[in-house]
């Protein structure tokens, strides 16, 4: 028999794959046990230059699942909640308007570890730190326009994902 598989294809076939979220089960729709989920949106220098194929791509390529998604332009009050813990910081006045200046898409993605890889799949903070590879280190030109936010932690993304959707919003 293993003449006729390769041995990943062994052992998936007698362990089930290397990636549950990869996992197809007609009968029940998906995995039972929780997954974890992330907020991700692309902010609106990202909307505007046309990466919101790009992110999605990556996400998807990388294993996780779409659960919700939405275009909008975001209200005032959204983003001063979801920035709330950087109001003291110079830069917040700039960051609301930037934020405000166009549409952005608020995705949620589910699947193991999806906070924790979707910051390194970020990358850093800062354009001149991202490394090559990551979507800000591909696309970010600076600080202040990099492209996209995800949660940096599973508390803050259940935080970031009730403020952005409704349940109903968000597949189950
Ligand atoms: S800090 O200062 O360490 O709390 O900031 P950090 O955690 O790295 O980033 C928090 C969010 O602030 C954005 N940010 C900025 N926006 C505009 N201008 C400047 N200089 C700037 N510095 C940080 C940063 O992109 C983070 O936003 P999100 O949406 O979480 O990516």
């Amino acid at each position: 028999m293993s003449y006729l598989f390769g041995r990943a294809a062994l052992r998936a076939l007698l362990c089930g794959p290397r990636f549950p979220g990869l996992l197809v089960r007609p009968s029940s729709g998906g995995p039972s046990w929780p997954q974890e989920r992330a907020l991700v949106k692309v902010k609106p220098d990202g909307v505007q230059r046309r990466l919101v194929g790009t992110v999605i791509q990556r996400f998807e390529m990388r294993g996780f699942r779409l659960v919700g998604m939405k275009m909008l332009q975001a209200p005032e009050s959204i983003l001063a909640e979801h920035y709330h813990h950087l109001k003291k910081k110079p830069f917040y006045p700039a960051l609301i308007s930037y934020m405000s200046s166009g549409p952005v898409v608020v995705m949620v993605w589910e699947g193991d570890n999806v906070v924790r890889i979707s910051r390194v799949m970020v990358g850093h903070t800062d354009s001149i730190k991202a490394a090559p590879g990551t979507i800000r280190g591909d696309f970010s030109v600076h600080i202040s326009r990099n492209v996209i936010h995800a949660s940096d932690s599973v508390e803050a993304a259940q935080r970031e994902i009730q403020l952005w959707f409704q349940s109903s919003e968000l597949l189950n």
